[in-house]
């Protein structure tokens, strides 16, 4: 991993791959604030995620996001749990590159629709008919905005949420963070 100076460390990657969980426990090991897109996305519209789908589109949640990301990436010293789809928009990769170590969770998509489960608060999957094959149409055509938008990649599949962390933290000191 390139060595680069930062001062937040973002969590970027698909629904149900522990950036919360692992985000939460991430900021409370190296006494950082931990903060959440989606519940930010959520304080400002005074409604949670589904209602916004619901009611005003994508593109409105969407461009919320936006606005959610341009405040919390240049915090200093926070740990940013993004939504599943933030990386989609170029002006959000840019913002979290320039003020963050970007790490990229991943896990299979079996895995990734057992930790979701119903998906009734995820819009993008609650309609679907067959929800393993959406997730698994949405990471192919997501995988390459993961990609450029990461400097470290962390595979969670059958792990637990504080050996992802010991990962990110080895990683962390390796690259003198
Ligand atoms: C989305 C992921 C969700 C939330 C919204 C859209 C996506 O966040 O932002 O439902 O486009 O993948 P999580 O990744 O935290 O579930």
């Amino acid at each position: 991993m390139e060595s680069i100076e930062t001062r937040s460390i973002a969590l970027i990657g698909f629904m149900g791959t522990g950036k919360t969980t692992v985000g939460k426990r991430l900021a409370r090991r190296l006494g950082y604030t931990f903060v959440d897109s989606d519940s930010e996305i959520e304080r400002r519209a005074g409604m949670p995620v589904r209602e916004i789908f619901q009611e005003q589109g994508e593109e409105a949640f969407r461009s919320l996001e936006k606005e959610a990301v341009a405040t919390l990436a240049p915090q200093p010293h926070h740990v940013i749990s993004t939504g599943g789809g933030t990386i989609l928009q170029a002006e959000n990769t840019d913002l979290l590159k320039a003020n963050c170590l970007v790490v990229w969770l991943t896990a299979t998509p079996g895995v990734i629709l057992k930790r979701v489960g119903k998906a009734e608060t995820r819009p993008l999957l609650a309609q679907a008919r067959d929800p393993l094959a959406r997730i698994r149409q949405l990471l192919d055509s997501r995988a390459r905005y993961y990609e450029a938008a990461a400097h470290l990649q962390v595979d969670t599949t059958d792990r637990r949420p504080e050996a992802v962390v010991d990962e990110i933290l080895k990683a962390l000191q390796r690259s003198g963070f």
